[in-house]
């Protein structure tokens, strides 16, 4: 796994599109061989989505090959509600880019069927031929998506019930009102992301400076759900500055050698 330390979360942000954007030029995507990028939602990947915005609007990069598959979305919840998964994506990332709407990909947390919802989003995952690049945030707790501590570290999509500190931690999209935050999730699992040919994560804040300490000084275990990240091929977790408070100081140092000059 790498580990790249950035200063600011505006440079771990530029950093992380630049990688993004690298990838998705390198690989010349066509209509019948689309780039296939895995999408997060939260805070965290605010700044990439806008440094792709940029990209994008400076001609620099073109998302009409590139297919998407976002990890979650709150069951239950309208999608055209302001917090839902599908109106962030939108409002975010897909309406400042020139992506087909046919290439986006969302679970459906209304589905009649969620667990039949669930099996066709792993088959058109398998379909578009796998996901090349699976970006991703971390939550506090140390999770990746929706994937709960004590979550299957082979899980593939499928319905998770959030924990009490995912739903204070999401409440502040709520009005900070606990009862109003969705109780269960469409997910995919954290096989579903190791699968991906890479992943790259972003990690900033004082916030998840814990979850940072557990996913690269500690073991891998499925209290920290994304520490199963260790066991990828080709894993990059983007940090700025606060997020590694809790790194050993030699973990700290390592990184920023190991990383010295490269991009
Ligand atoms: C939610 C999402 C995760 C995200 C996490 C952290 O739980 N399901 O994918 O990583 O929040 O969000 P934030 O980036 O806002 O801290």
């Amino acid at each position: 796994m790498r580990v790249i330390i950035e200063p600011t979360y505006e440079r771990l942000s530029q950093w992380a599109a630049n990688y993004v954007a690298k990838r998705i030029i390198e690989s010349k995507p066509t209509p019948s061989k689309p780039f296939v990028l895995g999408c997060p939602t939260g805070s965290s990947p605010l700044g990439l989505y806008n440094e792709l915005i940029k990209k994008y609007q400076a001609g620099e990069l073109s998302f009409e090959n590139v297919v998407t598959f976002n990890m979650d979305e709150y069951v239950h919840l309208p999608e055209e509600h302001p917090e839902s998964y599908h109106s962030f994506m939108w409002k975010n990332f897909f309406s400042h880019i020139d992506i087909k709407k046919e290439n986006v990909h969302i679970l459906n947390g209304n589905a009649p069927d969620l667990v039949a919802e669930c099996e066709a989003y792993e088959k058109a995952i398998e379909k578009a031929g796998g996901i090349d690049l699976f970006m991703g945030g971390v939550g506090p707790d140390g999770h990746l998506a929706f994937n709960e501590p004590g979550s299957s570290l082979t899980s593939k999509t499928r319905i998770k019930t959030l924990t009490t500190d995912t739903i204070i931690a999401n409440s502040r999209f709520f009005d900070y009102d606990m009862n109003l935050v969705p109780k269960q999730a469409l997910t995919v699992g954290i096989g579903t992301v190791m699968a991906a040919k890479e992943v790259l994560l972003v990690c900033n804040g004082h916030h998840k400076a814990r979850a940072l300490q557990h996913i690269v000084d500690g073991e891998v275990s499925h209290k920290w759900t994304a520490s199963m990240l260790q066991m990828h091929p080709h894993a990059i977790l983007v940090c700025d500055e606060a997020a590694c408070d809790e790194l050993t100081v030699g973990t700290y140092k390592y990184y920023l050698d190991k990383e010295r000059g490269n991009l």
